[in-house]
């Protein structure tokens, strides 16, 4: 068991993201297609990629890959995979399944399929004609596409968005794990001046205070695979080890937010504290048009009301206006805006640098990006710091 095979989940036009965090780690992409990349690595790299990846929703360990037009092929082949070198006689093995554009359409029978498949190996290698399934959890994924099967088991359990630390969600909360590469796909570094005018619950703030101060987003949940007898207890205390010694006490520079909804900020402020990141972070109750401006080399990150799930059309339409207006006053600044709100653009008064298109839920959303200037080598962030008007902490 020296290299696994493993595969990252994440949602579709992160791809990117993730692979370069899997590179961070360590871990060479090995393909990558709609909403997963596969890669290998050591059992320990199960371990690691839970605990850091922060744009990632879960991690597959792939136990087969083949071709199948009927389930014929499809039994045989999963039959001959070796199960038991995983599942133990005890183990609960629930099996989900997922079919798209293939000659076997039925994600239900597939599903019963792959149990019967399993149940057949498993017999044959423990002499067992009935499983009790009340051991470890180790949930088999198969997906179907274009008759491309591929067969996991889940490492992970809950999302790798469950973060652990968001009690209150606000209105329309964005996940963690898309509100992570946000920040990932922006220029920003620690040190330089962030903030997210609409913060509603402070998902976008908090997640860029964990990345500057080098927060394992993982460090305080559990995984599935820690019940896993494979993986020995060690090379989780190893993860979580290496998560204690990179943490940084301190965030550099600031990173703010606010919202014209006190109720939000309450509830970003008991997120923020939960997240470990409360000290390291300024949240206040203000309208976007009053955000501070007498910084230079800014990035501002937001999520705004679409005109869809919250506000209307004519509100939204009029604050895409002043923030076109807001933002041509701040020509060092770079600027980021996920919506599904359409003309945007046209509303602000600018084309996008780059766009991305990002899926917040099921809502297809474009993330409009604005490059400005670069900041010059002797910029003194921390200096311009002292200039602060934001609200101090609560
Ligand atoms: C889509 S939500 C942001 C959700 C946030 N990213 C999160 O993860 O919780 C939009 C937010 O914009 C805020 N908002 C609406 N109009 C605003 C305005 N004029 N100024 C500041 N915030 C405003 C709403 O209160 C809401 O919290």
């Amino acid at each position: 068991m020296d290299q696994l095979q493993l595969v990252a989940s994440t949602a579709f036009g992160l791809e990117s993201v993730v692979s370069r965090e899997l590179q961070e780690l360590g871990y060479e992409p090995l393909g990558r297609e709609d909403g997963r990349i596969l890669f290998e690595g050591p059992p320990s790299a199960i371990c690691r990629t839970n605990m850091w990846l922060r744009s990632c929703d879960r991690i597959g360990l792939v136990i087969g890959n083949f071709t199948a037009r009927d389930f014929d092929e499809l039994f045989d082949q999963i039959a001959e995979l070796p199960w038991e070198e995983w599942i133990g006689v005890d183990d609960q093995f629930p099996v989900t399944a997922n079919v798209v554009r293939s000659s076997i359409r039925s994600a239900v029978n597939t599903q019963k399929m792959v149990k019967r498949a399993i149940v057949e190996r498993l017999r044959k290698k423990y002499t067992r004609h009935w499983f009790q399934e009340s051991g470890a959890e180790y949930r088999v994924n198969c997906d179907i596409l274009r008759d491309d099967v591929l067969l996991t088991i889940d490492t992970t359990g809950p999302g790798l968005h469950k973060r652990g630390y968001r009690r209150d969600a606000g209105e329309a909360p964005l996940r963690e794990t898309l509100a992570a590469a946000l920040v990932q796909l922006s220029y920003w570094q620690p040190g330089r001046f962030l903030i997210d005018p609409f913060c509603g619950s402070g998902t976008i703030p908090i997640e860029a205070a964990m990345m500057g101060r080098k927060l394992a987003p993982g460090r305080n949940r559990v995984f599935t695979a820690m019940d896993w007898r494979n993986i020995s207890q060690d090379l989780w205390k190893e993860a979580q080890t290496e998560a204690r010694d990179l943490a940084l006490p301190k965030l550099p520079g600031q990173v703010s937010g606010s919202d014209i909804d006190k109720r939000a900020i309450t509830q970003a402020w008991r997120n923020a504290n939960d997240a470990g990141v409360g000290g390291d972070l300024q949240f206040s109750v203000r309208d976007f048009v009053e955000m501070p401006s007498n910084r230079d080399y800014g990035i501002m990150i937001a999520n705004p009301p679409y005109g869809e799930r919250m506000g209307d059309r004519d509100t939204v339409r009029k604050m895409h206006q002043d923030m076109g207006e807001l933002y041509s006053m701040l020509d060092t600044w770079s600027y980021y805006v996920l919506t599904s709100a359409p003309f945007f653009e046209k509303q602000f008064g600018r084309h996008a640098d780059r766009r991305r298109k990002l899926f917040n839920g099921q809502i297809e959303c474009t993330y409009y990006q604005y490059l400005g200037p670069r900041p010059p080598e002797d910029f003194d962030h921390e200096d311009e710091s002292g200039s602060s008007d934001d609200e101090a902490a609560s």
